[in-house]
Formats: structure tokens, C-alpha cells, sequence
């Protein structure tokens, strides 16, 4: 086991890197001559103009968290698939500007909320709309089927984007997406996921010490995000199908992902953070016990997933939506000389018990004050790629516990199967449509294909 360490782990991120790049090749990157210096050319005074697509819950919360950073931001323009959603985040924003300001909060002196009707999109093309609006950068916070869309449509328009994770849903998604990032990287534009422990400096402390040989040679990690359930949306008799499912989106694949991609992914992440490397390949098992009726759409309700890296090395995870049940959000290591709760910054090794004592932050807004102010140092960051890799590592978990076989990570890569419907209109039929009972196609382990068809339940 004294071989588990680091260069095997460079190696293979080395290895994805080149194996995407091929995989790309032939036209999606840019040539030299495409190369602009387009840079982050915002100096430390400069209004950053700020444009939010996907106007939800995080989009809002991500957007107060850009206006309440260090120098003068603006929110400049908002889109959403749905009117309502528009207005909320534009009421909420002004708001909490509003209210800062009257209790002389310092980071919300210079910000200001400027959207005018103008400048409010609304339906499928608002992306495009705000991406065009003359905005710096973007925050894109709407189910992540569209991400690889969006993000593909920001980086082409030169924006600096922040984008919520996951990147994508399925494998073309991510192929997409880190295509996308290449042309990023050529316009040197910032690119921050929203994988926010990376910003949290109880888990970078941890993770350093970790990496340092804290525990020694690691044998395994251990990651769970188990909880209860979430939110339903009911069917309202006005809506179109593909309007259901939009406002519904947590249970439809082609929008969310399943929970193992939507939500599981921060602890799949850490793992890989920890290790230096994604996995090899997977096998799992996981199904619908109690979220079995129509209204859940899709997806399953538990998934139980063994990951396998380069080196032989283990990840077990558990991600579950049951109410009353062991819950537990939090990633646990396991080396040859100790054992580490990462989440909580606790390491019992070879030097005895260390307990990580840096302030907690609020890492949803602790990432906002490193992406603006490297900005304003002209400083360009990407964590696109990273994002994609954990992204495509909860892809395959997904697989895993889909098909019930062993899924390779270089085939799930490879994987054909795209989840996108063929029109995005809200009189288009979406990817998945209903029984004559209401209920939807559900994978079935042993049956269910993840790799070759070109659509999939
Ligand atoms: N990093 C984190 O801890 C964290 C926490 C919560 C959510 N998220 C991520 O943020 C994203 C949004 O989640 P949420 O909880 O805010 O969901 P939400 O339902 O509250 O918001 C999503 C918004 O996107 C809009 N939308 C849907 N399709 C659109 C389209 N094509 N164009 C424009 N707008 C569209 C919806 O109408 C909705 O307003 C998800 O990817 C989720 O995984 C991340």
C-alpha cells in the first residue's frame, strides 16, 4: 500500500485532462488564432455587473453573496424560465441591499440592484438574453440539465462565470461542459463551481494535513449525504407536461440528475479532493422504497455506491432521501496510521488527536469574496474542470446503481446516452413522459442501459 500517493494521483488527473483533451479534439477547442487576451481586466474599483440565470433559491442566495463582496457590484439583470421567479429574486435582492445598507453593512456601500424591466428575462432564451445584456459575469443557478448550455453560451460571450454544480447530467453534458471550459481557459475567464468546501478553510486544513501523511497511506474513504426528504411541487391544472416537470425538476433526470448527481456530489467531490483523483470504476445498488408515487417522478431514493480508484483504493458512499431514518452529511478517511472526520476536522493519527481550529465561514459566501476579489486582482481562476470531474464521478455512481453493473470510468465518459429533450418549449414534449396511470419509466437494475442508447428512462 505504500505505493497509494500522489504521483499515481497526478497522474491520473493528468490522465483525465489528456484523455478529455483527445476526446475533444477535432474542433471544439480553439485554435491559436481564436486565442483572445480577453482576461479579468477589473480593477479593484471597477462595478462588476452581475447577471443571475435561474433565479431560484440558490441563484438569489448566490447573487446577495456576489452584491455583499468587497467593492461595487451591481445585479444588472435576472433570468428565469418563469416570471415569478424573476420577481422574487429581484424583490429578495433589493431587499436585502436595502436593509444592509440601513444598517451600514460596509460590503453593501457600493453594491446596488439595477434591473430594470428591460433588463428581466423571462422563458427558455433568457440565458442568451442576460448573457447578452452587458453584464461582467454570470451566475447560472438553474437545474443543471441546462448548465452545459448555458455555461457553453457564457464562456462563447466571454463572461466570467460562477456556476452551481453539478455541470451537467449526463456524459455528452460533461463533454460539453469541459469543451466549453478549454475556450474558458483560452479567454482566461474566471470559472468558480459551486463546490464551496474548497472554500472552507476547515476543509482545505484538513485536507492539506491529510495529504501531508496525517493518517498515512489512505485505504478508504467513507462519504454520506443521508437525509430526508425533499420538497414536491403539486401539478397544477394550467400546466403543460414539460411546465410539470420544470417546476418539479428535483425528480426528472434530464433536469436534475437524481439526487446522487445533485446533491451527493460535494461528498464525492472531497473524496476525490482528498485522493488527487477520481475513480476508475463503480459498482452499487439503489432503488425507490417509499418515494415510489407519481409525484416523484424518476428517481430513486437511495443509492449505496462502491467506488474504485486508479491505485485499488475505496470510496464508499451512501446518499439516501428517507424520513426517519440514520442521517449523516459528512466524509470520512481511513489510512494506515488513523482515522479523519473531514467534515468536522478531526484527525486521530500517528501524532495523536488534532482537531482543526480555524473560524468557521459560511462557504456559500466565503467562494463570492475569493472569486471577486481574484478578480479584481486580475488574478483568473477555474475550477471548471474539477467541477466536471466530480460532476462525471456522481454521473457514474448513478450508472452503477441504474445498470447494477460494474460501470468503467473512461466508458461512462464515453456514454452516448443523452438525457436532453429534443425541444425546449413549454408545448414540447419533454425527454419523459408519464404512463396512462401518471407514473414515470424508473431504471431497473440488470435492465436498464447506461452507456449506449440514445435515450434513456
Ligand atoms: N452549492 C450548494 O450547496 C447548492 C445548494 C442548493 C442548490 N444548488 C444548486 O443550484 C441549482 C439550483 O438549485 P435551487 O435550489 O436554487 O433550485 P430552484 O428551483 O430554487 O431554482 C432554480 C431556478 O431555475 C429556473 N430555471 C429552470 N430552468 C431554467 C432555464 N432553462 N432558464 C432559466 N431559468 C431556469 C427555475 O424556474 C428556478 O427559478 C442546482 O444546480 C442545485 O444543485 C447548490
Amino acid at each position: 500500500m505504500s505505493n497509494i500517493n500522489r504521483n499515481h494521483s497526478d497522474h491520473s488527473r493528468r490522465d483525465f485532462i489528456k484523455n478529455t483533451s483527445a476526446l475533444l479534439a477535432g474542433g471544439a477547442l480553439l485554435g491559436t488564432q481564436a486565442r483572445v487576451a480577453m482576461s479579468a481586466n477589473i480593477s479593484g474599483s471597477d462595478e462588476v455587473k452581475v447577471a443571475v440565470i435561474g433565479a431560484g433559491g440558490r441563484g438569489t442566495g448566490a447573487a446577495v453573496q456576489a452584491l455583499e463582496t468587497a467593492g461595487p457590484v451591481t445585479l444588472w439583470a435576472i433570468a428565469d424560465a418563469f416570471e415569478d421567479q424573476v420577481e422574487g429574486c429581484l424583490r429578495n435582492c433589493t431587499q436585502f441591499v436595502e436593509k444592509g445598507r440601513q444598517e451600514g453593512n460596509p460590503l453593501l456601500k457600493d453594491s446596488k440592484v439595477d434591473v430594470p424591466k428591460e433588463r428581466q428575462f423571462v422563458g427558455f432564451n433568457a440565458y442568451q438574453q442576460a448573457i447578452d445584456s452587458g453584464a461582467d459575469l454570470v451566475i447560472l443557478a438553474t437545474p443543471p440539465g441546462f448548465r452545459p448550455i448555458h455555461f457553453e453560451a457564457a464562456v462563447k460571450a466571454g463572461k466570467h462565470v460562477f456556476t452551481e454544480k453539478p455541470v451537467a447530467v449526463d456524459a455528452p453534458g460533461v463533454r460539453r461542459f469541459l469543451a466549453a471550459n478549454e475556450e474558458a481557459k483560452e479567454k482566461n475567464l474566471m470559472v468558480a463551481v459551486g463546490l464551496q468546501r474548497h472554500h472552507d478553510p476547515r476543509y482545505q486544513e484538513t485536507i492539506q494535513r491529510l495529504q501531508d501523511g496525517a493518517i498515512g497511506d489512505i485505504l478508504y474513504t467513507r462519504v454520506y449525504w443521508n437525509s430526508g426528504g425533499l420538497w414536491v411541487r403539486p401539478r397544477q391544472p394550467s400546466q403543460t407536461e414539460m411546465e410539470y416537470q420544470m417546476r418539479n425538476w428535483y425528480y426528472f433526470n434530464w433536469l436534475c440528475g437524481d439526487h446522487i448527481v445533485e446533491q451527493h456530489i460535494h461528498n464525492l467531490d472531497v473524496s476525490n479532493w482528498l485522493r488527487g483523483m477520481h475513480p476508475a470504476e463503480a459498482q452499487g445498488m439503489g432503488g425507490r422504497q417509499v418515494r415510489t408515487g407519481k409525484e416523484y417522478g424518476q428517481i430513486f431514493d437511495h443509492h449505496f455506491v462502491e467506488f474504485t480508484y486508479p491505485d485499488g483504493t475505496k470510496m464508499f458512499s451512501q446518499c439516501r432521501h428517507i424520513d426517519g431514518c440514520f442521517n449523516e452529511v459528512d466524509e470520512f478517511a481511513h489510512g494506515m496510521k488513523g482515522t479523519a472526520d473531514i467534515g468536522q476536522g478531526r484527525i486521530e493519527g500517528a501524532d495523536g488527536k488534532w482537531r482543526c481550529s480555524a473560524k468557521p465561514v459560511d462557504a456559500h459566501h466565503q467562494e463570492h469574496h475569493d472569486l471577486f476579489a481574484a478578480l479584481r486582482r486580475g488574478e483568473v481562476y477555474n475550477e471548471g474542470d474539477n467541477g466536471a470531474i466530480a460532476t462525471m464521478t456522481s454521473i457514474l455512481g448513478r450508472m452503477a446503481t441504474y445498470s447494477g453493473k460494474v460501470v468503467k470510468w473512461d466508458e461512462a465518459l464515453q456514454s452516448t446516452v443523452d438525457l436532453s429533450p429534443a425541444e425546449y418549449d413549454f408545448a414540447a414534449a419533454p425527454p419523459v413522459v408519464p404512463d396512462a396511470n401518471g407514473f414515470y419509466p424508473v431504471a431497473v437494475p440488470g435492465k436498464t442501459e447506461v452507456l449506449q442508447v440514445a435515450k434513456t428512462s
